[in-house]
């Protein structure tokens, strides 16, 4: 992440003056593909405007701690977890730098796929006084995403809806996967690759398009005829499918209702699965 960060913002004009890692393949493996020096920051920082720190969620305070007093007063510090504000950057803020909490919401495995899903992703911006407009400019005009303000203390939910949505949808795909494999079904990917697709596009378009299938036509008939193929075929999976199929019935009831009568059906079926 960090060293994405750093090309695109070398792509801006920016002079990257120094690299760090806590091993030294690692700060290695950044400073040949930034062009940059590696340099050893429990003992130095290089003179700059600005400090990315992009390790692991867990180590940036202690980071940030160790570097804070040599950073250039007036520069600004970042860093891109999605659940944390600005308080682990207090450090540097009380040795006078300015402090963004600035997270993608993306899912960025390697540099090179994060250099090709960073344009146009969104990220949640978190600053300290003053800095606000600053990081606006640089995620948009930079990093050519869009930004979007996010208090302090509404971090958390702000990456609980990214994991829900990341995290959420490879979970849902992988239990469906599983479902068609019990049953011999080979290439499950591919078989819902396409359903995948529409149901994306139709969800993004908002509403109730979305929505198909036995819930909102309320047949109570074949949510039983699922539930008991998994006790007959792959018990071990129907937890996975109840516990989806709570939440569709909730969101169908909500946006557009399950017919009279079916929805209670449906409940009752649930619950006793
Ligand atoms: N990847 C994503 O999809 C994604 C998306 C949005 C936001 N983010 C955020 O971006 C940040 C970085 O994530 P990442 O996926 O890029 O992680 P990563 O690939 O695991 O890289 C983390 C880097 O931090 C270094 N590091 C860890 N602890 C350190 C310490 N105590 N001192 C110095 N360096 C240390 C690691 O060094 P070594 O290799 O030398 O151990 C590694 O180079 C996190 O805050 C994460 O929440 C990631």
């Amino acid at each position: 992440m960090g060293t994405a960060v750093a090309l695109l913002l070398a792509r801006h004009g920016h002079d990257i003056c120094g690299v760090a890692s806590r091993t030294e393949v690692s700060a290695r493996a950044a400073g040949a593909r930034l062009h940059a020096r590696v340099f050893d920051h429990s003992t130095e920082l290089p003179d700059s405007d600005i400090v990315l720190i992009g390790t692991s969620d867990d180590a940036i305070e202690e980071v940030v701690e160790g570097v804070a007093e040599r950073m250039r007063p007036g520069a600004t510090i970042c860093h891109f977890a999605g659940s944390l504000g600005i308080a682990p950057l207090r450090a540097a803020l009380a040795a006078g730098a300015h402090a963004c909490a600035l997270h993608p919401v993306q899912a960025l495995p390697d540099v090179d796929t994060a250099l090709a899903r960073l344009p146009g992703s969104a990220w949640g911006v978190t600053t300290s006084e003053g800095a606000r407009g600053w990081a606006f400019s640089l995620v948009s005009d930079e990093l050519e995403g869009i930004p979007v303000w996010v208090a302090e203390e509404h971090r958390p939910l702000w990456h609980a809806a990214a994991v829900t949505t990341s995290a959420g949808l490879r979970a849902l795909m992988s239990s469906a996967v599983a479902m068609l494999e019990s049953i011999g079904v080979e290439e499950g990917a591919t078989v819902l690759a396409p359903l995948v697709s529409g149901t994306l596009a139709n969800s993004l378009e908002g509403g109730g398009v979305a929505l198909t299938g036995p819930f909102v036509r309320g047949e109570a008939e074949t949510v039983a005829r699922h539930l008991a193929s998994f006790d007959a075929h792959a018990p071990e999976l129907k937890g996975d499918y109840v516990r989806v199929a709570v939440l569709i019935l909730e969101e169908v009831t909500r946006i557009r209702g399950v017919p009279e009568g079916a929805q209670s059906s449906i409940r009752a079926l649930l619950d006793s699965a």
